[in-house]
């Protein structure tokens, strides 16, 4: 039934007032509405049925006399374009009214009943549209919030096609991007999965058939409301189906296909359902060009940093390879005590960019085999403040910068620049200076050759406590040992390229 005849009692009440007849409204399934105060009941007014049922399928007024009713009048109510029950009108023969005067009056009536009927129905409509809207922002604005706060990645797609999914009442959805094929992510009804025996190939299928001269792809979309109406479309699947396709697109550049497939061919998709899909693909194309622009930026970060630490080594003929090697020894150490990938972070590139202020200092000092004047001597302790000062403008690389300035401080308190002790110096500088004073020894020198892996262990004792923190010198001999048990004596390894 479209309209609820039921809530019309009240104003049937009204109407009955005005004359002696009594007023009831039959539905199509032969419920009767009568009024609250009528002193018949529904179960005296049976056999009114049939001549309610003439009323209905002649579409028009019928005038009947029935056997203890005396006489009956009727008109069918209509909405949208159909007839939905009847308005009868009954009572004792003695009561004078003209069938012209009756028609008149119950059509009135019916016209009143229909027109409340259709502003009952519209407002029925706009309630749902509006609760839709409601959860429809409600979800936009759920996922919007949680993906901007995500990197690309599939477990975000995937969280976000199930919420999709759901929220449009489909069997699957997808996201189909042509350019990152281990992207791709299809998710279907838990339910349904014997549907779909191989999803990949029907998102491939779907994507594949959309026709390129569909109207609706200049608005970045595709609607199929029946598989049926397309040939192409028909044979993907055995069941009849709807399909909703949006491009993800970001500047220009198109990334592919989020899409919805439903075989519940009871409604179609709607225009909100279509805006939130949209929208939800603009945040994709968003995420995963912002991704790759931040990819971009690391990459150029390295790249820098790769440059950076050939402009030292090729100063140092000495110290080639030498950051590589201080940052494998760091690396060891930082998983040894278990640092969170924050500080494995900074440390990763403090270690490689410790020296990065020799930039500053001579080759000729560098490279110098025999004594260091003073002044030279100054020159070189410079190196961490400068290397500091170098890379400060790099933001990526801001909180590495400590580890850079402090990789000569001495657990003593006698290093450099700043003369800090024990654990006032940061953790990661400490770092540094023992795997750096390692390298050191077991490379050759300008002004000596290289020691062995055990001298370089007994030095480490040696200045354990006094120049390079106890706890971190016990903890790296004891690396470099289980180190080259695992190679059978021989050193830990001496090349390699950065990452
Ligand atoms: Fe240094």
């Amino acid at each position: 039934m479209l309209i609820d005849l039921s809530k019309f009692e009240g104003f049937l009440e009204s109407m009955s007032r005005i004359n002696r007849l009594q007023l009831e409204i039959r539905d199509e399934a032969g419920e009767v509405v009568v009024p609250p105060s009528s002193e018949k009941g529904p179960d005296q007014s049976v056999d009114l049925q049939p001549f309610a049922q003439k009323v209905m399928e002649g579409w028009s007024f019928q005038r009947a006399s029935i056997p203890g009713r005396a006489v009956a009048f009727g008109v069918p109510i209509q909405q949208g374009g159909r007839v939905v029950g009847s308005l009868l009108a009954y009572g004792a023969s003695d009561v004078e009214m003209r069938p012209e005067d009756m028609e008149a009056f119950l059509a009135q009536t019916a016209r009143l009943i229909e027109e409340n009927g259709a502003c009952q129905r519209e407002i029925e409509d706009i309630t749902d549209e509006l609760s839709q809207s409601f959860e429809d922002l409600h979800l936009y604005s759920r996922i919007a919030t949680q993906i901007k706060t995500l990197k690309f990645s599939d477990s975000m797609l995937k969280s976000l096609m199930e919420e999709i999914m759901d929220a449009m009442r489909s069997d699957l959805a997808f996201a189909e991007l042509p350019e990152r094929r281990m992207h791709n992510v299809r998710v279907v009804k838990p339910f349904l999965a014997h549907k779909f025996k191989d999803p990949a190939a029907l998102v491939d299928g779907l994507v594949d058939s959309i026709p390129a001269e569909a109207p609706s792809l200049k608005e970045n979309y595709f609607i199929l409301n029946h598989s049926e109406e397309q040939p192409v479309f028909r044979r993907l699947h055995p069941e009849p189906y709807r399909f909703l396709a949006v491009k993800v697109v970001h500047d220009h550049h198109d990334y592919g296909w989020l899409g919805l497939f439903s075989m519940n061919l009871g409604s179609i998709f709607r225009q909100s359902e279509l805006r939130l899909l949209t929208s939800m693909a603009e945040q994709v194309a968003a995420i995963i060009a912002n991704t790759d622009l931040y990819q971009d930026l690391e990459r150029f970060v390295v790249n820098v940093v790769k440059s950076l630490v050939h402009a030292i080594e090729a100063k140092d003929v000495y110290t080639r390879g030498h950051s590589e090697r201080v940052n494998l020894y760091c690396t060891m150490v930082a998983e040894e005590l278990g640092l969170p990938e924050q500080e494995r972070q900074n440390l990763h590139w403090a270690s490689i960019l410790h020296d990065v202020g020799k930039i500053g200092i001579s080759e000729q000092i560098l490279n110098k085999p025999g004594k260091l004047t003073t002044e030279e001597f100054l020159m070189i302790q410079d190196h961490p403040t400068k290397g500091f000062n170098i890379l400060k403008p790099i933001e990526q690389l801001s909180q590495s910068l400590s580890g850079i300035l402090h990789h000569h401080e001495r657990y003593d308190g006698k290093g450099y620049p700043f003369g800090l002790k024990g654990d006032a110096i940061p953790l990661v500088g400490r770092i540094i200076a023992v795997a750096d004073t390692y390298d050191a020894i077991t490379s050759t020198r300008a002004y000596r050759p290289a020691k062995s892996s055990h001298e370089a262990l007994e030095i480490l004792e040696e200045v354990s406590g006094s120049q390079l923190d106890p706890s971190l010198v016990e903890l790296f001999s004891r690396l470099i040992v289980e180190e080259m048990e695992d190679v059978e004596e021989e050193p830990p390894p001496r090349t390699g390229t950065l990452g």
